[in-house]
C-alpha cells in the first residue's frame, strides 16, 4: 500500500442543513461535467449509495431544477463506488437506487452505466468489475468525479473499520463483509477510490459529528477512519457538510 501522503488539506464546505446539501453537490456535479468534458470530451462519474446522495440524484434529475437540462449526459459515464450483494431491483441495490433516483430519467445512453453486477458470486463481480474499470481507464480508475458518503462509524463506500479490503494492496475492488445483518459488498479500494480527480463527501447528521471530525483530523495508516484515509493521489477533496455535522 503506497503510503497515504497528506497531499492537500482537505475543504470542508459548512451548510446550514440537509436541504442544502443536495443543491451543493449538484453544482459540484455540473461545475465537474463541463469542465471535463471539455478537457477530455467525457465525464466520468463515481456515485455512492446511501440516503444523503439519493437526493442529489432527484434534485439532478429534477426538470424543474437548473441541472438535468443544462448536463452532458451523452458523454457522462457513470460508475459505483460499492454495491451490495443483491440483484439490481433489490431494495437495498445501490445501482437500483440511483437508477430510480436519476439514470432513468435522463439521456444516459444504456452503455454509459457501468454498475456492479450485485446479482453475481461476490468475488467473481469484484474480479470482473475490476476488469471493466482497467479497460475503460487503462488502469487506475481516474474519475472526474467520486461521490462517497461516511457512516456515523466512519465509513465509505463498503470499507468498514477493520476490515482486512483497507490494506488490500493492489486490487481495485474486493469483496468485502458487511455488518451484519446486511448482505455482503463489493467495494472500490482506498487505492480505487485515491485515484480520483475529485472526491466529494456529502455528510449530514449530529450522529456523523465525532467521526467526521475524526476523519478531518489528519490521522492517517491503519488508525485513521477509512473515510478520513480517503485521499487522492493526484487530486482534492471537497467535504460537504450540513451544520449539524460540522465540527
Ligand atoms: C452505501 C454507501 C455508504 C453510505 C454511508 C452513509 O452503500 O450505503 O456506500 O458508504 O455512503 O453508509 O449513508 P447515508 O448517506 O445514508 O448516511
Amino acid at each position: 500500500m503506497a503510503a497515504e501522503r497528506d497531499t492537500a488539506k482537505p475543504e470542508v464546505r459548512v451548510v446550514e442543513d440537509p436541504a442544502a446539501l443536495a443543491p451543493a453537490a449538484a453544482d459540484e456535479w455540473r461545475a465537474r461535467a463541463l469542465a471535463a468534458v471539455a478537457a477530455s470530451g467525457r465525464f466520468a462519474v463515481a456515485l455512492s449509495g446511501g440516503s444523503t446522495p439519493r437526493a442529489v440524484y432527484a434534485l439532478l434529475a429534477d426538470p424543474a431544477a437548473p441541472y438535468r437540462d443544462a448536463l452532458p449526459w451523452a458523454r457522462t459515464h457513470v460508475f459505483f463506488g460499492d454495491e451490495r450483494a443483491v440483484p439490481p431491483d433489490h431494495p437495498q441495490s445501490n445501482y437500483g437506487m440511483a437508477r430510480d433516483a436519476l439514470l432513468a430519467s435522463v439521456a444516459l445512453p444504456p452503455e454509459n452505466v457501468h454498475r456492479i453486477r450485485g446479482e453475481d458470486e461476490p468475488e467473481a463481480a469484484a474480479r470482473a468489475y475490476e476488469d471493466a474499470l482497467r479497460a475503460f481507464f487503462g488502469g487506475a480508475p481516474r474519475f472526474d468525479l467520486l461521490l462517497l458518503g461516511m457512516g456515523a462509524d466512519g465509513h465509505t463506500a463498503s470499507l468498514f473499520p477493520g476490515s482486512p479490503a483497507l490494506e488490500e494492496p493492489s486490487h481495485l475492488v474486493v469483496a468485502a463483509p458487511a455488518p451484519a445483518p446486511g448482505p455482503p459488498r463489493i467495494t472500490l479500494t482506498l487505492r480505487a477510490l485515491q485515484a480520483a480527480a475529485r472526491v466529494v463527501f456529502l455528510v449530514s447528521g449530529a450522529a456523523k459529528a465525532p467521526a467526521l471530525a475524526r476523519a478531518l483530523s489528519g490521522a492517517s495508516g491503519a488508525g485513521a477512519l477509512p473515510a478520513g484515509r480517503v485521499r487522492p493521489t493526484d487530486g482534492s477533496v471537497l467535504w460537504l457538510v450540513d451544520r449539524a455535522a460540522a465540527p
